[in-house]
Order: structure tokens, then C-alpha cells, then sequence
């Protein structure tokens, strides 16, 4: 996982330019390190400090290992180096910087270091005073931008289940927490924060590595103002997996939006919906076997609280027609087709169809008319049925994704902000994280050579970084090719 910061506060020199990102956090999955964790005297406590003995404590656990791998002495070898993230893991040290990278292992478990204790601990502390945090990264580029008057990006990067968008989480928090306060801006605050449980929703699904992992890249803007008040945001999504939305590998599921609906809803909401309670009647959901881990019921509560912060109106008929397409989809998954004597594909005017017309109000007013009359019971299309069924579900994908966008795009102008002065930006990219399958989706592809590119940009970026400061200190540094990727 990678983020960024401006400079070395205590060097003379910038190490980067202003144009790239410069700090980074690698999450390592937690497969390297299989050892549980333990804990020590400081986690026993950790309830009872207060802010200096806190302060006291991290310091004390700062003895253990190497808080920045620079300072390693055998800085070259690949095993001094994990031996160091495993020792620190092993106290419940799970962030380490490579200078202005920070590394961070997935712990797996709830630490008490997300506070507001911790909060109040690292907000406009120099970088490297205290031991390595998320928060002093994020505050870093929080006061950099503030003085520098630039805008500043995080880049995230890591495995599937590395803790990307957990991370994503703890920066959005801490700027929740840190930033001045009022009741206008406690309403963006608010609208930014609940934004991630409907992306959530919609974009993430359970697969084998992650119950929850983001099947789409997000880079969100966070706007301030030049008293450092957060006044807006704006989302970008790349690369939705829509391939998912008819076909999920083996122990993996569809979009969770599909479940909480099914499993969520209100009767009067499924009737209208003409939607079964049972996930299983839906081919879109019931294509694979998975342990129950979700509990899509409370998840549909958090989401449908969530849209009304964002300002999706509960009596809106914008939330109706939201659900009405999803449901659309799962209708739309449950069209077969009949084979006619000359071998094509035969469209029965089933219950489905009506409801997909409906739904997704694809329908042509003499199409259903002449459906309802009876004058049509059926569509011939001189299509084969295993090309209809590829083109059912191109629609499936199709009507997803646009969906999708057009979430996005709402709870964009739910951030909106309204001022026309100039704004900073703090921007975070979340993508998601790099898988190797047997068989690798189109969507899985591209995401693994973004997330090499991202790879070869920090060790660039850091290299880069680290050359710029040698020369400008006068020591005399071997070309790295390296640099050129
Ligand atoms: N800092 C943390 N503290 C405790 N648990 C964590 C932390 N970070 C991650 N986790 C756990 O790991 C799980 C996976 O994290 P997350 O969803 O952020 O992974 P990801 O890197 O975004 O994966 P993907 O690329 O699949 O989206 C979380 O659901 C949570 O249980
Ligand atoms: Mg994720």
C-alpha cells in the first residue's frame, strides 16, 4: 500500500517534484508473517494512558527493530528486511517506513491505535518524531498542503486484502477528526465518510482473499479551503469488474448489493420489486457455494442510512428506480431461452422479461402493450442460445455499470462544494489489489499491470527521491537504471 509526502521536513532540499506523489505505504499481506501476534506490557495498559504516557510508550516500542529501513545496516538483503517487519509485527508494530514510503502489514485483528487519542498525538507533529503511523503520513501532507498551498495525493498499493481501503478509512477519519469544524462543513465531512459504505455496496464483493475487497479503483479529491477546512470531494471510479455480475469464481460472490437487497429489504419493497426472498432463486447469485461470513441484513440498514446522508431521499424516486435496476439485473438473470426446430435461441414472454421491462424500463410502449394483449408471447432473434445467453449478459454488465456510474456521479454532487474560490486538494487512490488466477479476468489484468506500474512509480519516485538528496548534498551517486522503468 503506498502514500505520499511533500519533503523531508528536516532537509534542506525537496526531495521530489511538486507534480508527483512522494510518500507511499506498501501493506504486506499477512501470509508473510504467520505467527500471531503478542502482546506486550504497553498493549496491557493502553487503556488507562493518557496522552504523555502514550507518547512514552510508542517511544519505548520504538526499540524494537528499525523504524525506517534505510537505517537497516543490511538495508540490501530482502530477509534483513522482512525479518524486521516480522519482528515489529510481533509486537503490534505494524507500520514501518522505507524514508517517505510506509509500509504497513495487515493485522487482522482491532488494535488500539486508532484513537482520538492517537489522533490528537500526531496532528501537526513533524513527520518523523514519533514512530510510524498512518496518521503522521496523513497529517504530513495535511500541514504540507496548508503551507505550501499545493495539492498533495496518497497512493495506496498493495495484495488483495493488504488493507487498502482500510487505510483509505483511517485517512478520511483523521481528517474527519483534525480538521476545523462548523455545521456546513461537518455536513461534507459527513457525506464523505457515509460515501464508502454505498460505494461499498455496490463496488466490493467477497472473494477469496478478502470478504470485502473493492472490485473497482477509486481516487477520491478531498477539496480544502485555504483555512483548512474540507468543503468538498469528488470520486473517480476505474475499472469496475463487471464481469462479476454474471459470473463469480469458485468461494466468491456477486456484488454485495445483491444480497443485502434480497436479504434486506422490506417485504412491501420486494413485492414491488418482484423479488423472492431467497438468493438462491437468482442465477446471477446462486452460481457458487460460499461460508456465510456477511451479514447482509445489518449491511443493507448501514447502506440504506448511508443514502439518505448522501442525499438520495428515502421517498425519492431515485432510490425506488436505484433498487428497481438492480433487481432488473437479477430478473434479467433468470431469462432462459427455448431452442426452436432450426436451432435458434426462442425468447418466452416469461414473468422475468416483464419485470426487466419494468425495472429497467427497457421496454418499447407497443412492445409491452402487444405483450400484455397476448397479441406476442413470443420474440424470435436469429440468435443460437448460447449467443443469446452471451448477450443477456452483456446487458446484465451493461445496465451494472452504468448503474454504478450513475452513483458515483450522485454522490459527487452530493460533495459538490459550492465556493468558487481556489481549493487544495489531498487526492487518495484506493485501486484494487493484485490477484494471480489460473484464469485472469480481462478486468483482473488490467488491474494487475496498474498495480505493477504504481509498483515501478514508488520505487522510482523513492530512488529518485533519495538520488536528488545525495547530489544536492554533493555525494557523487551510481546511475540507477532503475529510474528509467
Ligand atoms: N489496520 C487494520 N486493522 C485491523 N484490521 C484490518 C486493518 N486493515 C485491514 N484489516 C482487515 O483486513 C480486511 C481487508 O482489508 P481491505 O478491504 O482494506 O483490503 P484491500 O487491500 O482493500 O483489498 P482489495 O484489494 O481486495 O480491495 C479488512 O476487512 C479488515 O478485516
Ligand atoms: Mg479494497
Amino acid at each position: 500500500m503506498q502514500c505520499y509526502a511533500p519533503t523531508r521536513p528536516e532537509r534542506k532540499s525537496p526531495v521530489v517534484s511538486q507534480s508527483y506523489p512522494a510518500t507511499q505505504i506498501v501493506v504486506q499481506p499477512r501470509s508473510l508473517f504467520n505467527q500471531r501476534c503478542l502482546f506486550s506490557d504497553w498493549q496491557k495498559g493502553k487503556s488507562k494512558l493518557g496522552l504523555r504516557d502514550l507518547e512514552g510508550a510508542l517511544t519505548a516500542r520504538d526499540k524494537v527493530g528499525v523504524q525506517d529501513l534505510v537505517l537497516l545496516d543490511a538495508h540490501k538483503s530482502e530477509g534483513a528486511v522482512l525479518d524486521n517487519l516480522k519482528t515489529r509485527f510481533s509486537v503490534d508494530l505494524i507500520y514501518t517506513y522505507i524514508g517517505t514510503l510506509l509500509i504497513s502489514v495487515n493485522p487482522y485483528k482491532e488494535l488500539d491505535i486508532y484513537s482520538k487519542k492517537h489522533m490528537d498525538l500526531y496532528m501537526g507533529v513533524n513527520f518523523y518524531e514519533l514512530p510510524p503511523h498512518i496518521y503522521a503520513l496523513a497529517d504530513n501532507a495535511y500541514q504540507t498542503m496548508l503551507t505550501e498551498a499545493n495539492n498533495h495525493f496518497i497512493l495506496i498499493s498493495g495484495e488483495s486484502g493488504a488493507g487498502k481501503t482500510e487505510t483509505t478509512k483511517k485517512i478520511l477519519q483523521y481528517y474527519a477528526v483534525s480538521c476545523p469544524s462548523s455545521a456546513l462543513l461537518d455536513t461534507v465531512r459527513d457525506r464523505m465518510l457515509m460515501s464508502n459504505p454505498v460505494l461499498e455496496a455496490f463496488g466490493n464483493a467477497k472473494t477469496l482473499k478478502n470478504d470485502n475487497s473493492s472490485r473497482f479503483g477509486k481516487y477520491m479529491d478531498i477539496q480544502f479551503d485555504s483555512q483548512g477546512d474540507a468543503v468538498g470531494g469528488h470520486i473517480l471510479s476505474y475499472l469496475l469488474e463487471k464481469s462479476r455480475v454474471v459470473h463469480q469464481n469458485h468461494g466468491e460472490r456477486n456484488f454485495h448489493i445483491f444480497y443485502q437487497l434480497v436479504e434486506g429489504a422490506d417485504e412491501d419493497l420486494l413485492r414491488q420489486l418482484g423479488l423472492e426472498r431467497d438468493t438462491e432463486y437468482y442465477n446471477y447469485l446462486a452460481q457458487v457455494l460460499c461460508m456465510k461470513t456477511i451479514n447482509d441484513k445489518n449491511d443493507w440498514q448501514t447502506v440504506k442510512n448511508a443514502l439518505t446522508v448522501i442525499h438520495f431521499d428515502d421517498s425519492d424516486i431515485e432510490v425506488r428506480h436505484l433498487f428497481g435496476i438492480i433487481a432488473s439485473v437479477l430478473h434479467l438473470g433468470n431469462i432462459y431461452f427455448d431452442r426452436d426446430f432450426k436451432g435458434f435461441a426462442v425468447l418466452n414472454s416469461s414473468p422475468e422479461l416483464r419485470w426487466v421491462s419494468k425495472e429497467a424500463m427497457l421496454w418499447v410502449p407497443w412492445f409491452a402493450l402487444l405483450l400484455d394483449a397476448g397479441v406476442l408471447s413470443q420474440v424470435l432473434c436469429p440468435f443460437t442460445v448460447d449467443h443469446a445467453i452471451y448477450a443477456r449478459d452483456a446487458l446484465a454488465k451493461a445496465i451494472y455499470g452504468r448503474t454504478f456510474t450513475w452513483v458515483v456521479n450522485h454522490i459527487n454532487e452530493s460533495l459538490e462544494n459550492q465556493d468558487p474560490a481556489r481549493k487544495t486538494v489531498i487526492g487518495l487512490l484506493d485501486i484494487y489489489g493484485f490477484e494471480v488466477f489460473y484464469v485472469n479476468s480481462f478486468e483482473q489484468f488490467c488491474i494487475n499491470y496498474c498495480n505493477e506500474k504504481l509498483q515501478q512509480l514508488f520505487i522510482q519516485l523513492t530512488l529518485k527521491a533519495e538520488q536528488e538528496e545525495y547530489e544536492a548534498e554533493g555525494i557523487e551517486v551510481k546511475h540507477n537504471s532503475l529510474l528509467q522503468l
